[in-house]
C-alpha cells in the first residue's frame, strides 16, 4: 500500500501550521529514535512539549478525521499525536524501519505510517521520502497539505536538503485490521463501490456493500 492524497490540508490550514512551525521550539530527532535508526537520524523535530504542537497537531488530526480516503486507506483504531519533524541543508534520515511500538510505555502498534508534506516544494531542494517496497523504490515529494500513506513494514528514507528547509508531520497509526494485504483488498472495494455506485442499481449497490462490510467483520479488531 501506498497511497497519495491531495489536499488533506486547506490552504488556510497550511499557512496556520507553517506559521505555528516558524516559531517552534526543536530538538535533536536522535531522541525519539530507536538505537538502530538514531545511527541514521540527522533532523531536527517540534519539542513534544512545544507551544506550536499544542496549536497543530488538532488541526491536523482533524484534517486526518474528516478524509475519506485516510479513512479508508488506514482504517484507523488509533492515531498517534503527530510529530513534526525538520530537515535544514545538509540533514537527511537514512534508511530505516519504524518502530513498531511507539509511545512511552507503548500504546500503539504501527501498522500504518503516514507523512504529510507541510513545506512548497518549491521551498526546498531534496527532502524526497523514498520508501523501498521489495524490488521498487518510490520517490515522493508532494505539495504543501498533501500526504503520502504507506505500511510501517516499507523500510523508507529521507534524502539531503540542499536547500532550504522541509517541515513535515508524521503519523503512526495502529489499524483495525491489522494485516496489510487484507487492508489493501478492503480499500480496493471501498474504492471500486466509491467509484461505480452512482451507476449501478440499489440492489447491487447493497449486495457489494454487503460484501465489504462482511470481509470487514472477518478482519477487523477494535
Ligand atoms: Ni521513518
Amino acid at each position: 500500500m501506498l497511497i497519495q492524497i491531495p489536499n488533506v490540508l486547506t490552504q488556510d490550514e497550511v499557512e496556520f501550521v507553517l506559521r505555528e512551525l516558524d516559531q517552534g521550539a526543536y530538538e535533536d530527532g536522535k531522541v525519539s529514535a530507536g538505537e538502530v535508526a538514531g545511527q541514521v537520524k540527522k533532523n531536527l523535530q517540534l519539542k513534544r512539549d512545544a507551544e506550536a504542537i499544542k496549536k497543530c497537531a488538532p488541526v491536523m488530526l482533524e484534517a486526518l478525521k474528516r478524509n475519506g480516503i485516510f479513512q479508508a486507506a488506514a482504517l484507523p483504531l488509533k492515531i498517534r499525536e503527530p510529530m513534526v519533524n525538520r530537515y535544514d541543508i545538509g540533514m537527511n534520515y537514512g534508511l530505516h524501519v519504524d518502530n513498531a511500538l511507539m509511545g512511552e510505555p507503548a500504546t500503539i502498534r504501527s501498522d500504518v505510517s503516514a507523512t504529510l508534506f507541510l513545506s512548497s516544494p518549491q521551498a526546498y531542494d531534496g527532502g524526497e521520502l523514498v520508501i523501498q517496497e521489495i524490488s521498487t523504490q518510490r520517490r515522493i515529494k508532494l505539495p504543501a497539505g498533501s500526504m503520502v500513506v504507506y505500511a510501517s513494514t516499507n523500510s523508507h528514507r529521507v534524502e539531503p536538503v540542499t536547500r532550504g528547509t522541509r517541515l513535515a508531520g508524521i503519523f503512526w497509526i495502529q489499524s483495525m485490521v491489522r494485516d496489510e494485504s487484507r487492508r489493501d483488498i478492503l480499500f480496493d472495494l471501498n474504492q471500486i463501490l466509491d467509484s461505480v455506485s452512482k451507476k449501478i442499481d440499489a440492489a447491487e449497490k447493497m449486495a457489494l456493500t454487503s460484501i465489504y462490510h462482511n470481509l470487514l467483520r472477518q478482519w477487523c479488531e477494535t
